[in-house]
């Protein structure tokens, strides 16, 4: 860096070379990498997350010994999962996570190595995935399991949580979300990191100040409130009345549409639809994708003239429904905070 900028003078933290957004088009690229391509082409999470730290992707070496580091974090000290499952069951597993990091912030006594970071930051991503699968099964009243297995991360993480091998479409799914949601550009929570790191503050604790921002409904928060709005609805025959009501009448925004940069579809939005289409396929998801339909093409209809689309958001709590994650105590908003932590 040329300029060192002190006391964040006049700092507004918003370009990185990691991603970049076309807002009036709908591309978004990760390292010069076109989403759409990274998706077709069904690249891991792993690979993305090597990419986003490293600037470019792993030889198939590289991304061995970086799953190593990653698989590393999976094995969580006992005090971390103790002071998760001390909490009341009915805790937000936002909040969980945030406890579980305070954990290894509070006994890691790292501080800030640039170099030694880099491979602290793969651990990290395991050990963010181990700490949501004790969170997640805590909420749910069932005992820890940490992931396992050396077949992918998703993988591992889904064995964890629902106690028994998932299906090559559940991993598919859920790989898929977590590439897609890793980053938009410089989002608050990113911002919030970067300042608690700015200080010279360990990575567990920066991840712990990128979640406290990222907990609230104008950010991961979002992805529940847009699963509930769907859940209100109850059924697509009643999304018209819904929408009448409460959208062209001003009193509540359609959540899961709108975005500061995207004036037309978010190319994450399109391809989360086609994601819930494959997954949410029996009971309540497929019936609340019935109802997201209706509401969709309701929204485009009066608010696309204005750059009004889906977002990321619109379509990724289906996802999650449709993989058999269940609509409570903040489970979708910690799901998509896995994928935020590979920044
Ligand atoms: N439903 C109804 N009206 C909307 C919506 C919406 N979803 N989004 C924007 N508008 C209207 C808004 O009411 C305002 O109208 P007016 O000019 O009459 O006051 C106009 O459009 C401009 O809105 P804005 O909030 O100033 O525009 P923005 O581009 O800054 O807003 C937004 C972006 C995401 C805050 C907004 O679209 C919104 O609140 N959406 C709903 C919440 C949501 O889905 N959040 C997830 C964001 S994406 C997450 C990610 O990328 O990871």
């Amino acid at each position: 860096m040329d300029d060192v900028i002190k006391g964040l003078e006049d700092v507004n933290i918003k370009w990185t070379r990691l991603t970049s957004v076309d807002g009036e088009k709908g591309i978004l690229r990760y390292v010069g990498y076109d989403i759409e391509e990274i998706v077709d082409k069904r690249a891991s999470a792993e690979e993305i997350q090597y990419l986003f730290l490293n600037g470019e992707l792993p030889t198939g070496e590289e991304l061995e010994r970086f799953k190593e580091k990653l698989e590393e974090g999976y094995d969580l000290p006992d005090y971390v999962i103790n002071s998760i499952t001390g909490m009341p069951r009915s805790s937000d597993v936002v909040g969980l996570q945030m406890q579980g990091m305070s954990s290894l912030a509070a006994t890691s006594h790292l501080g800030w190595n640039a170099e030694s970071n880099r491979d602290l930051a793969a651990k990290v991503i395991g050990q963010m995935a181990a700490i949501t699968s004790v969170s997640i099964r805590h909420v749910l009243g069932k005992k820890p399991e940490l992931p396992w297995g050396s077949d992918g991360f998703s993988k591992s993480f889904l064995r964890a949580v629902f106690d028994k091998e998932p299906t090559e479409k559940q991993a598919w799914a859920m790989n898929t979300v977590n590439v897609l949601y890793m980053d938009p550009e410089v989002p608050a929570s990113t911002s919030a990191g970067l300042v608690a790191v700015s200080t010279l503050a360990d990575l567990y604790s920066g991840v712990v100040a990128a979640l406290a921002a990222f907990k609230g409904p104008m950010h991961g928060g979002a992805v529940d409130q847009a699963v509930q709005q769907l859940i209100d609805i109850g059924d697509p025959e009643n999304a018209e009345e819904w929408f009448n009501k409460n959208v062209v009448l001003g009193k509540k925004k359609l959540m899961g549409f709108g975005h500061r940069v995207y004036k037309t579809y978010d190319p994450r939005a399109r391809i989360l639809g086609s994601v819930a289409d494959l997954v949410a396929l029996t009971g309540d998801s497929a019936r609340l994708l019935q109802v997201a339909k209706a509401l969709e093409k309701l929204g485009i209809s009066t608010m696309g003239t204005r750059g009004i689309y889906p977002n990321a958001d619109f379509y990724s709590g289906l996802v999650y429904m449709g993989i058999g994650f269940p609509p409570s105590n903040g489970i979708y908003p910690a799901l998509f905070a896995i994928s935020r932590v590979s920044l």
